[in-house]
């Protein structure tokens, strides 16, 4: 059975199997259910979710519902995972979810040693003004702090009660007092909403946060009497692969992935040192056409870079077609790179200037 740990570093090639052994519900099987699907979506990057039906029933009959999400405050960049998690924040966002957006202050505290008061500097600096500039709209949110958000942090204490340290080892391997904590202040997080108003809700995630809301749902079947929570749902996001094309993106490589922000050129060279799909030599490249299924530019475009799908479709066609060479590729994601990060720069210099609207509960 595969494994998943919210806080380890491991990566999984195989996503059906995933499904499989842990019982998720493939997005492909309710795409057609949701309010305009976005890209992600169809790209299948979000490749997954649990309680789809009762979301997308909820969406299209336009009742109540909200959306949640986290930002755990470790160091002033995001990688472009949690730019995907936040494109579906936004697609929730505009489909009228109420929005929801934590600062897991608590959490960086318990697991990283990160003082509160750097964990609300960070915040209010870099994160939510990143969050604004990557779509969310700050007039619709509602944003707290972990620490200061005291009915969260209530059901985190009686939801204590309702799991034995043998269910957390099968959820989540390894457990320490600081996973305890954050797992049940994340439990608390995902339902709170439904204190001031009973209504479904979608949490979405990158795949390595799943037993999070395993967890989550086993606590809302077991408070069914004291609060009758409905089950939250999710969505799962794939992860984003390393610019080398092995499965791990390492932090002592700098060159196997590009974080948000970074300095414009060098994120452009970044791309083109990546792995492509390319052939040996060029003459056979233009004779038998390339990979670009195994080409991590083409991945950067698909899950990044180029939300025009017929342009996408055309770029992977001229490379089957041995027309587009890897190194003129290699230039076009460079400027698509540059652009993604200069364009960055300027909306997150604009969201700080929005403070003044950003809405915070205690
Ligand atoms: N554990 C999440 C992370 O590491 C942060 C988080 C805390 C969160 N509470 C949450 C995410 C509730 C989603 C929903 O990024």
């Amino acid at each position: 059975m595969a494994k998943i740990d919210p806080w380890g570093t491991q990566l999984i090639g195989d996503y059906s199997r995933l499904i499989k052994d842990f019982g998720l519900e493939p997005m492909q099987d309710f795409l057609s259910f949701f309010p305009e699907p976005n890209n992600l979506m169809k790209r299948e990057l979000v490749f997954a979710g649990q309680g789809l039906k009762e979301l997308s029933e909820t969406m299209k009959e336009k009742k109540p519902f909200y959306c949640l999400t986290g930002i755990m405050p470790s160091s002033e960049r995001i990688h472009f995972g949690t730019k995907s998690v936040i494109e579906m924040v936004k697609y929730f966002q505009q489909n009228n979810a109420r929005t929801f957006v934590l600062v897991a202050d608590l959490e960086s505290a318990a697991t990283r040693g990160i003082s509160l008061n750097e964990a609300r500097e960070r915040a209010m600096n870099f994160y939510i003004p990143a969050y604004i500039a990557l779509g969310l709209n700050p007039k619709k949110t509602v944003f707290y702090f972990q620490s200061e958000n005291q009915q969260a942090k209530n059901l985190a204490y009686q939801f204590s009660q309702k799991i034995t340290l043998n269910e957390f080892r099968s959820i989540y391997g390894n457990i320490h007092p600081s996973r305890i904590l954050s797992a049940l202040a994340q439990a608390g997080d995902i339902l709170f909403p439904q204190l001031e108003e009973r209504m479904p809700g979608v949490i979405p995630v990158g795949i390595d946060q799943s037993p999070h809301i395993r967890l989550a749902r086993d606590i809302v079947r077991r408070t069914k009497k004291e609060f009758n929570f409905f089950l939250p749902s999710a969505t799962y996001h794939k992860f984003v692969p390393s610019l080398g094309g092995d499965s791990k993106m390492s932090k002592s490589n700098p060159d196997s992935f590009v974080s948000i922000p970074e300095e414009p050129k060098e994120a452009g060279k970044k791309m083109k040192k990546a792995l492509t799909g390319g052939r040996p030599t060029i003459e056979e490249q233009k004779k038998l056409g390339g990979f670009p299924e195994k080409c991590m530019v083409f991945e950067m475009y698909k899950q990044h870079l180029i939300e025009d799908s017929k342009k996408l479709q055309d770029i992977f066609d001229d490379c089957k077609k041995g027309k587009l060479l890897c190194g003129q590729d290699k230039e076009n994601a460079c400027g698509l790179m540059i652009k993604f990060q200069e364009d960055f720069m300027k909306k997150l210099g604009k969201a700080k200037k929005t403070r003044n609207h950003w809405k915070f509960i205690k």
